[in-house]
């Protein structure tokens, strides 16, 4: 491996992606394993910087705890515990773990020694709030080991062993509730681990392009582009490696939002690649006729997308690799590289088994989310393109209720155009997650001048969150709402009653189908 990285250690934490971010944030490569999954001797080849140990539900005494050998700790590399990762160093050297009378959640005052180089940075103050989340805790430090904080409930909140670059923290620096642990993960990785801080995204385009021009050589590269962030970004660094080598397909269904297929083209027209937009709107809702359920609406729409791809890619003739936008959290939860095929499949709907190629490439495989959306900036992208909201698959198909004609999706477009517009124009884009419209099926009655109408409702959603998995709805001012009720009403036919969806997830999800 070129850059200097650090080995993650998973003990089955909940915020092992945390960690990971946050030690990118600093400039420096990790990778995630799966603790049972990296022998002594995979580590000394691999030769990490230093060693990150993830926190985890178990208790170091429970049955078939998970451990590692002791000799890990004399190979010379500097070790962080976190939480569990902290009390298994404490039990493996010798120290003694026991169960907390109350156990520690939430945010805890700590007091630091700034003598420890985790906490000597000028702006972490002596007594600063630390995230707790433990049953067990350091009751007996082994040998050789200094305390670093304390806290009411915990004796040793951290400690160190200087000479041989051991630290454990029992709380998460990780977490943002944490004030300054992005200081401290940074003092660990580039004060303790020595990483000079190589890694960045202008290094990583560098790299990457190298390396797939080198593997595909001079053949064919096919990739599904979506317009969404990864295929874009993936279309773009694929571009710059191979140029002319690579089609990328553009299946446009129809379902797209207001001026989205062509802007899509627009992005990709100066760029050194074969685009090919397949104009497939009449296709897609021909079979969709007189369909409203949701989920027949999901599989129709999937398997008339494989057709159409393997149509336009036949044209093509064998292509030697099949390019996928996979990115690491994908390869995180499945919990090991093994499930990558597995996952490669599902991100296209099947397509492996359609369409003749020899390899499957992923090359932002090792990426987070936001780390491809700065190799897309690196790149050239627009930053449009690159801050663009999650959009599913089936697209505005699975934002109107019912049956879909051509009518409701002209409705729904002028629609979720105004509110997208008035978002932006109330600079509220960035902070909230993901907003869109929705046209349900129902009709109300209102009037208009002096007529009667009797007309669709249309339902505004905006959710706040960090992983898409739990949102909150956002609270959007009044003000704002009013004047995209106003705006659409007036402006918008067939839509004669504004409502906002104001339900959390769970018990609801974000999208309405
Ligand atoms: P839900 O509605 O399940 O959505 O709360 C969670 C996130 O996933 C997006 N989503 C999809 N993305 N294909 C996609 O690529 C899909 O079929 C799909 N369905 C939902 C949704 O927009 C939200 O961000």
């Amino acid at each position: 491996m070129e850059h200097q990285h650090i080995l993650i250690l998973d003990f089955g934490g909940q915020y092992n992606q945390l960690i990971a971010r946050r030690v990118r944030e600093c400039s420096v490569y990790c990778e995630v394993r799966p603790y049972n999954k990296v022998t002594l001797d995979d580590i000394r080849a691999d030769a990490p910087a230093g060693i990150i140990f993830t926190g985890g539900p178990n208790s170091v005494y429970g049955e078939g705890a998970p451990s590692v050998p002791k000799e890990l700790f004399e190979l010379g590399i500097p070790v962080l515990g976190i939480c569990y990762g902290s009390q298994l160093m404490a039990y493996v050297l010798g120290g003694e773990v026991a169960t907390c009378i109350t156990s520690e959640y939430g945010k805890t005052e700590t007091e630091y020694d700034k003598d420890c180089v985790l906490f000597s940075a000028d702006e972490l103050p002596k007594k600063a709030v630390s995230w707790m989340s433990h049953t067990d805790y350091i009751a007996k430090m082994p040998e050789g080991f200094k305390k670093a904080a304390q806290t009411w409930n915990c004796p040793v909140a951290a400690m160190y062993n200087e000479e041989k670059k051991l630290y454990a923290v029992q709380f998460h620096p990780e977490v943002n509730h944490t004030e300054h642990g992005i200081t401290m993960i940074y003092n660990f990785v580039r004060k303790v681990c020595g990483c000079s801080g190589d890694w960045t995204m202008g290094n990583y385009a560098e790299t990457a392009i190298k390396t797939v021009r080198e593997k595909v050589g001079s053949g064919k590269v096919l990739l599904a582009l979506s317009g969404g962030v990864d295929s874009s970004v993936l279309a773009a660094l694929l571009s710059k490696a191979v140029g002319r080598q690579l089609t990328c397909i553009f299946v446009d269904h129809g379902f797209m939002r207001k001026h989205e297929g062509d802007e899509v083209e627009a992005a990709f027209a100066d760029w050194d690649i074969n685009f090919v937009r397949v104009d497939a709107k009449e296709q897609f809702l021909g079979k969709l006729r007189g369909v409203s359920d949701p989920e027949k609406k999901r599989k129709i729409i999937g398997e008339e997308f494989i057709r159409v791809f393997e149509a336009e890619a036949k044209k093509i003739g064998r292509v030697d690799f099949l390019a996928q936008g996979t990115i690491y959290p994908d390869v995180i939860e499945s919990g090991s590289g093994d499930a990558a095929v597995i996952k490669s499949h599902h991100n296209v709907g099947g397509l492996p088994d359609y369409v003749d190629f020899k390899e499957i490439i992923e090359p932002l495989r090792m990426l987070f989310k936001d780390e491809v959306r700065r190799l897309g900036t690196e790149l050239g992208l627009s930053e449009t393109l690159v801050w663009r909201q999650p959009f599913p698959g089936p697209g505005l198909a699975v934002r109107i209720m019912g049956e879909i004609t051509d009518e409701k999706l002209e409705i729904l477009r002028d629609a979720d155009h105004i509110f997208r517009e008035e978002i932006a124009n109330a600079g509220l884009d960035r902070s909230i997650n993901q907003y869109f419209a929705v046209l349900t099926d129902n009709r109300s009655v209102g009037v208009m001048g002096d007529f009667r109408t009797y007309d669709y409702t249309l339902a505004l959603r905006a959710v706040e969150t960090s992983d898409f998995m739990t949102a909150e709805f956002s609270r959007i001012p009044y003000e704002v709402l009013e004047v995209c009720s106003r705006r659409i009403v007036n402006e918008v036919k067939n839509i004669n009653r504004v409502v906002y969806d104001i339900t959390t997830k769970p018990p609801a999800t974000i999208e309405w189908e």
